[in-house]
């Protein structure tokens, strides 16, 4: 079993790239159906999506835009609560199908802040498409369209996810060890 220790912590290998890479290509194909002639803009959350989102466009064949957002973390002035903000997005997205691209959806809560705050500037139509779904954690309304893998409930790291900063460049996906 191929193990790695990431902040001194074991992890092995739980999903392999070619089944990683499976699961992409069937995300692709049923996008290459479904979306033909809209034109689509993908919008790849950074920075975990930003392999998946890279694979994933490869492997289209239809006429798309993409471009990538990242959610910043406020501190409201009037409360201590925590006020999530999208920076970065710089494409007119009314009107259009826009696709969200997620590296994970484990509560949901980064994706209904995401859909929430992209409507506001009436798009046409909002699709999710995400390379992992955690759907015991998952327990919100927003459908998930496009779901490459689903995944036990466990912490995964690799192929985009980090365990604090670390791991992203690995191109199996690892889950923690118990031991
Ligand atoms: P949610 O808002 O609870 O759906 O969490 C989504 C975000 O949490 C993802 O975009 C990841 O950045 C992070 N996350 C959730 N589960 C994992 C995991 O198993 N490994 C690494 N990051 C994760
Ligand atoms: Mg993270």
């Amino acid at each position: 079993m191929k193990e790695i220790i990431i902040h001194n912590k074991k992890f092995t290998v739980l999903i392999p790239s070619e089944k990683i890479q499976d699961g992409v290509t069937g995300v692709a194909e049923k996008i290459n159906s479904e979306l033909k002639g809209k034109q689509p803009l993908f919008i790849c959350v950074l920075n975990g999506a930003f392999i998946f989102a890279s694979d994933l466009v490869k492997k289209l064949n239809i006429e798309c835009e993409i471009s990538f957002i990242k959610l910043a973390s406020y501190i409201g002035t009037t409360s201590s609560g925590e006020v999530k903000t999208l920076i970065g997005l710089d494409k007119n997205v009314h009107g259009r199908t826009v696709v969200i691209l997620e590296d994970i959806v484990d509560t949901g809560l980064t994706l209904e802040t995401i859909v929430k705050q992209l409507s506001f500037f009436e798009p046409k139509e909002i699709k999710v498409a995400t390379l992992l779904l955690k759907p015991e954690a998952y327990k919100r309304d927003i459908p998930i369209d496009y779901a490459a893998l689903k995944v036990p409930n466990d912490f995964l790291v690799g192929y985009g996810l980090d365990y604090d900063g670390l791991g992203r460049n690995l191109e199996d996906i690892y889950v923690l060890a118990v031991d």
